[in-house]
């Protein structure tokens, strides 16, 4: 360990696709001299978010490392991986440079980021870390669907669908509006749900939102049996949901008798 200041580690959300997405506090950081790092699957491959900020009209910058995440979910080899990307972030800020860290949609919302930031952290707890939020893919996809999340009292819930069907049909019945995030494996299946509960028109599907390659999808059954990108996502509302009483107006404060 060197005697020089620690650099700061920032986790730059860049929303999911549009770079008119990308927060004015992350652009001005894109603008700076720190060294940009960010997530690719596979050595060489293209990286979703970095093609966000090319898309804004950055150029890459001399000063740039992808950091190799593969896509599995062996969690010794993402483990291993983990700690090879947090040690050549450390080795930078050790030596006092600033690194930003690219994130797709928001860097607190299922994010690669996540693992990076307590890596590096059990390496080197005094690190400096920041992050930028930012908009995530179910904001962007409620905005492009012109469906509210959610209204006055209504209830949300955003999961991974991998918990199942039968997680996913309980959740209906308690929540207004259940976003669904790595939708694509069950796709079929939720589709089948949907269709048994009446709600196929209640949904939204929506694939690289904010990319060129956008897609948003209305009539779900249409997609039954097609291969979707790892990036999509279904919205589905459920008008149905019975609701339990709500308490309303200011409880009054038990009376106090300290005089
Ligand atoms: C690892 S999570 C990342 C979430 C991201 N940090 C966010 O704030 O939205 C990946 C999942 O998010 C959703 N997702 C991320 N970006 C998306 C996009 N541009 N369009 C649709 N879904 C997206 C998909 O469900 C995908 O499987």
């Amino acid at each position: 360990m060197t005697d020089c200041k620690l650099g700061t580690l920032y986790g730059v959300s860049l929303g999911p696709g549009d770079p008119e997405l990308i927060t004015r506090r992350a652009w001005n950081l894109l603008s700076g001299k720190a060294h940009w790092t960010y997530p690719v699957r596979k050595k060489n491959s293209d990286s979703y978010a970095l093609n966000i900020v090319l898309r804004g009209g950055f150029n890459l910058p001399e000063a740039h490392t992808p950091l190799h995440f593969p896509m599995t979910h062996d969690s010794a080899i993402l483990a291993q991986y983990w700690l090879q990307a947090a040690k050549t972030v450390l080795t930078r800020l050790q030596q006092g440079e600033d690194v930003l860290f690219l994130v797709e949609g928001d860097a607190s919302t299922y994010s690669t980021f996540g693992h990076l930031q307590r890596t590096l952290r059990a390496l080197q707890a005094d690190i400096p870390v920041e992050v930028t939020p930012g908009v995530s893919s179910f904001h962007a996809a409620a905005a492009l669907c012109g469906e509210p999340l959610a209204d006055v009292d209504d209830t949300i819930a955003i999961i991974p669908a991998g918990y199942g069907i039968e997680q996913i049909e309980r959740l209906l019945l308690d929540f207004d509006t259940l976003v669904l995030l790595k939708v694509k494996p069950l796709l079929d299946d939720v589709i089948d749900l949907l269709r048994r509960l009446d709600l196929l028109q209640q949904a939204c599907f929506l694939e690289k939102a904010g990319a060129p390659e956008e897609r948003m999808v209305r009539d779900i059954a249409s997609l039954y049996g097609q291969k979707v990108n790892y990036l999509s996502l279904l919205i589905v509302k459920n008008p149905h949901r019975q609701r339990a009483a709500m308490q309303r107006g200011c409880r009054k404060k038990p009376e106090t008798n300290n005089e």
